[in-house]
């Protein structure tokens, strides 16, 4: 059997792009740049995605392309059996991920046909609090993982590339739209203001609690961590530049995601709608319940969750995709075999996430961005220490002059510098989780002693570091 390929560059980016914008970029960016002092996390956030996420994504795609196989695979592929085990992170944070995204999916779809009826113009709060949890939202749950599944069951060229090819222009297109029209509502500016204008002292009073959302909110909207770059890097059949693919892919990305924030900031405001209000249920219940008291609220929350609903749907596919991937070149599983297996999989683990409010919490709020950089060290540190000088022949491969240049500060960025920062982030994730705040110059000593010996042991003499 062929494998799977992309039938075009531009596929291949759209379905990249369409992993990575999601409710990463509608959801959970405005509550967290809400939750953060507003422009503070934007520019912190805005600085790793530079540093930190794109040599981030371009090690994912440097081991997607060499393997051209999956994520556990492709550790196998390139260096041998006993590497096979690196791929579990990876494979175990597409899992996690999934599990809750599929009931947020839920609650999508949910407020789609809500618009329409004006069932939570009234109270949204209750509303919100009456289907967040329970066996309304495992039914939505449910909906959502079917829908997800028939796309990646359909393959990768003719369901997921098709249909990304589709979503995302769609995306963009209403997403303009809602921007404009938010420009004209009374008191936008107020919402830009808070949204564009930086606050530096309240960036230096909390920077390194910024830094760390920002840092895990950047891996998780570039979809690094789990995978899905392996996998869809593992489709390619041309070299082409991947630093240019790459950049295209978290530009693209990271512009969407602004121009959502442009589209949601002014509404709140406009509205006087404190931003920081109902963490995660902020755009369910402050932004969806101003919908009521706008001129056409309905149409615009059907625009809105429409656009929310796509996002969500390209997002979910590729994480699907990543443990499917597994089955089907791993054990030889066809792909609809592979889908179904999976598929109840997730049946089962999304329906926990949507009956128990504090699984769901723990798996969107602590698990996901813990798995998500556990995951994204194992590929940098194998790409730095493992392939060496072949992922940088890999990177170079198909790429431009100015790519080129960047190639050996990139190897040496993803071999070290960013494997320690990101260390240093998952530990201080830890240690605030476990209510064990540790000083931050301590915490940054134990990453870099972690990095250290975990080099050492997986260090081959053949790489050039
Ligand atoms: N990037 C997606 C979003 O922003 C979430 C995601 C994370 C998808 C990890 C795949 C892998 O919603």
């Amino acid at each position: 059997m062929t494998r799977a390929s992309w039938r075009t560059r531009i596929g291949f980016i759209l379905a990249a792009v369409g992993s990575a914008v999601g409710l990463g970029n509608v959801w959970r960016f405005p509550w967290l740049t809400a939750e953060n002092g507003g422009a503070a996390f934007l520019v912190l956030y805005l600085a790793v995605i530079v540093l930190v996420g794109v040599p981030g994504l371009l090690g994912e795609l440097v081991i997607g392309r060499r393997a051209r196989t999956s994520t556990v695979g492709a550790f196998e592929a390139l260096a041998g059996r006993n590497w096979r085990a690196l791929g579990a992170v990876p494979l175990l944070a597409s899992v996690v991920v999934l599990s809750f995204y599929t009931v947020v999916g839920g609650w999508i779809v949910r407020y789609l046909v809500g618009s329409a009826t004006g069932a939570y113009f009234d109270a949204p709060a209750q509303y919100f609090a009456a289907i967040d949890h329970g066996l309304g939202a495992v039914g939505f749950h449910v909906l959502f993982l079917a829908v997800t599944a028939a796309v990646v069951y359909a393959g990768v060229d003719r369901g997921i590339e098709l249909a990304t090819t589709v979503m995302v222009p769609a995306i963009v297109v209403v997403l303009v739209g809602l921007a404009a029209w938010a420009a004209t509502l009374p008191g936008a500016g107020a919402g830009y203001d808070f949204y564009l204008a930086l606050d530096v002292a309240y960036l230096r009073e909390n920077f390194l609690d910024v830094l760390a959302a920002a840092a895990g909110q950047a891996l998780f909207t570039l979809s690094v961590g789990a995978g899905v770059m392996v996998t869809y890097a593992s489709y390619l059949d041309e070299d082409r530049s991947l630093a240019a693919d790459g950049t295209i892919i978290a530009g693209l990305n990271t512009g969407i995601g602004l121009l959502a924030g442009l589209s949601i900031f002014p509404v709140l405001f406009a509205l006087d709608v404190a931003p920081g209000s109902g963490g995660p249920g902020a755009l369910f219940i402050s932004l969806a319940g101003s919908f009521a008291s706008l001129p056409y609220g309905r149409v615009i929350g059907i625009a809105f969750f429409a656009v929310i609903a796509l996002a969500a749907l390209s997002s979910a596919i590729s994480l699907l995709e990543v443990p499917v991937a597994f089955l089907v070149d791993e054990y030889g599983v066809s792909r609809g075999r592979s889908t179904a297996l999976v598929g109840s999989g997730f049946l089962a683990t999304g329906t926990v996430a949507a009956l128990s409010p504090s699984a769901f919490a723990l798996l969107a709020d602590t698990i996901a961005n813990l798995a998500l950089t556990a995951g994204l060290v194992g590929f940098l540190l194998f790409d730095g220490w493992v392939l060496g000088r072949d992922a940088l022949e890999e990177y170079e491969l198909g790429a431009g002059r100015l790519a080129r240049l960047a190639g050996t500060p990139w190897l040496y960025a993803v071999a070290f510098v960013l494997p320690v920062f990101l260390t240093f982030t998952f530990l201080s994730a830890v240690t605030t989780t476990a209510g064990v705040p540790v000083e931050g110059t301590t915490l940054a000593a134990l990453a870099a002693a972690a990095v250290i010996a975990c080099i050492v042991v997986l260090r081959r003499p053949s790489s050039v570091l």
